[in-house]
């Protein structure tokens, strides 16, 4: 079952609305993805109430979540609830009020946690007995988190090369890991493939609906802990492009239901090593066109930044209409400039971001260095996975420890020679 706050679906791309019992996943009619779409003046209702509630972890939402009730949530493991943190050094630094949404805080350490959880409710809801998922790493190992806390079968498919902490991860959890000789897109189609023939439900970016009901829960947390404002820009690491879709859709949703005056503009950012969407925003900019008219690029990625190394993007479509239609704009920053961000936002605000964790505030740099943020601005930089995940990229910007002799002075003169004492 379904909440009766679900009114249907509706097409990204042809913008048909259907009814939730004529969609598996995609549009019948042209194939585009779709979104879920509420009763609005329905939940509106409940506006005090979900202001007054404390906010705990994404269930606080659910009223504007797919589920009829909390019970049907797979809610023992804490979901979301994650920290807003204002950076002042950084701040100060630029002249606007910079904070970080530190979603490495979610139980599989990724904000991918928010999709899984509300994709793996749907999915029991819909009485699924294995779940599956393509994933770079972190989609994956976070619905086999959940799966493990759930105890429901999950079959997850990843490149071969992914990250070897998130192999660790899956494989502990329980899942059934098929690690593909290919990319990540490879893994994708073979999990579209099996799923269908063995009638998994299918968890995967951008295809499943469900996912970007999670994901716009961070909007909802980041308006709620501003006392229902919310920033100026929100700048989102982009692979797929389901992220961004679920943020603006969050704001959006928040809008019309009456919690906030206003919405963010939102901000795209990729590598310049795997810049499809980047690259479609470009060219489509100042154009008027119809979403169906958009044709999302291909790229052929290399990024370091393994969670958003993406050729075709799943989501490609809405992720460049959440940047039009918020007015924001898309950047694009090198694999040294990601690496950099982990560095200085680990040594500034004790956070500690994967490469794409780290990709939004590399883009505020370079949104910075072109002048596109006014000062004062209010800006909120998602960080959407953790660096334990992926220690080989950290320790390319971490430096070396200073290796010693069991020697009392030796140590003494190094830390005066640091400047560490006097
Ligand atoms: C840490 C991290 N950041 C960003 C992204 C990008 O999300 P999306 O593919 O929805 O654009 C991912 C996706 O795997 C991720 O794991
Ligand atoms: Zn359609």
């Amino acid at each position: 079952m379904i909440s009766e706050n679900v009114v249907g679906f509706k097409c990204i791309k042809c913008e048909k609305e259907w009814l939730l019992k004529q969609v598996k996943y995609q549009c019948p009619d042209c194939g585009g993805n779709v979104e879920v779409v509420y009763d609005y003046k329905k939940v509106a209702r409940y506006r005090d109430e979900i202001k007054k509630a404390p906010l705990k972890d994404i269930y606080k939402y659910i009223r504007l979540l797919p589920l009829p009730d909390i019970t049907c949530a797979c809610h023992t493991l804490p979901v979301g609830g994650t920290p807003l943190l204002k950076s002042d050094t950084l701040s100060d630094r630029y002249g606007i009020e910079l904070y970080f949404k530190d979603d490495t805080k979610n139980p599989s350490a990724s904000f991918k946690d928010r999709a899984g959880a509300i994709a793996l409710s749907v999915a029991v809801q819909f009485g699924a007995e294995v779940v599956s998922c393509a994933s770079t790493g972190n989609a994956g190992s976070s619905l086999a988190c959940l799966c493990a806390n759930s105890g429901v079968k999950s079959v997850i498919f990843v490149p071969e090369k992914a990250p070897q902490a998130k192999i660790a991860q899956l494989l502990l959890f329980g899942s059934t890991v098929i690690a593909v000789k290919g990319t990540y897109d490879d893994a994708f189609d073979l999990c579209t493939q099996i799923s269908e023939e063995l009638d998994f439900f299918n968890r995967s970016t951008g295809l499943n609906p469900w996912t970007r009901e999670g994901k716009k829960t961070v909007s909802f947390e980041i308006a709620d802990q501003m006392q229902w404002d919310v920033p100026d820009f929100v700048f989102v690491p982009v692979g797929d492009g389901n992220i961004i879709s679920g943020v603006w859709k969050g704001f959006k949703e928040l809008f019309y239901s009456g919690l906030i005056e206003r919405i963010p503009r939102i901000v795209a950012v990729q590598s310049t090593k795997s810049d499809a969407v980047f690259r479609t925003v470009k060219k489509y900019e100042g154009k008027d066109v119809t979403p169906s008219q958009i044709q999302v690029e291909k790229v052929h990625a290399t990024t370091i930044a393994d969670s958003i190394q993406v050729d075709e993007p799943r989501d490609g479509l809405a992720a460049v209409l959440s940047v039009r239609e918020s007015d924001g704009f898309a950047v694009s920053v090198s694999d040294d400039e990601i690496l950099n961000a982990i560095k200085e936002i680990s040594s500034i605000t004790g956070i500690f971001p994967e490469p794409a964790g780290a990709t939004a505030y590399a883009g505020l740099k370079k949104a910075l260095d072109e002048r596109k943020i006014p000062s004062h601005s209010t800006v909120v930089c998602l960080v959407t996975g953790s660096g334990l995940k992926d220690i080989q990229s950290a320790l390319k910007v971490s430096g070396s420890p200073i290796t010693v002799e069991k020697n009392k002075a030796e140590v003494l003169k190094i830390l005066k020679d640091l400047k560490i004492v006097r």
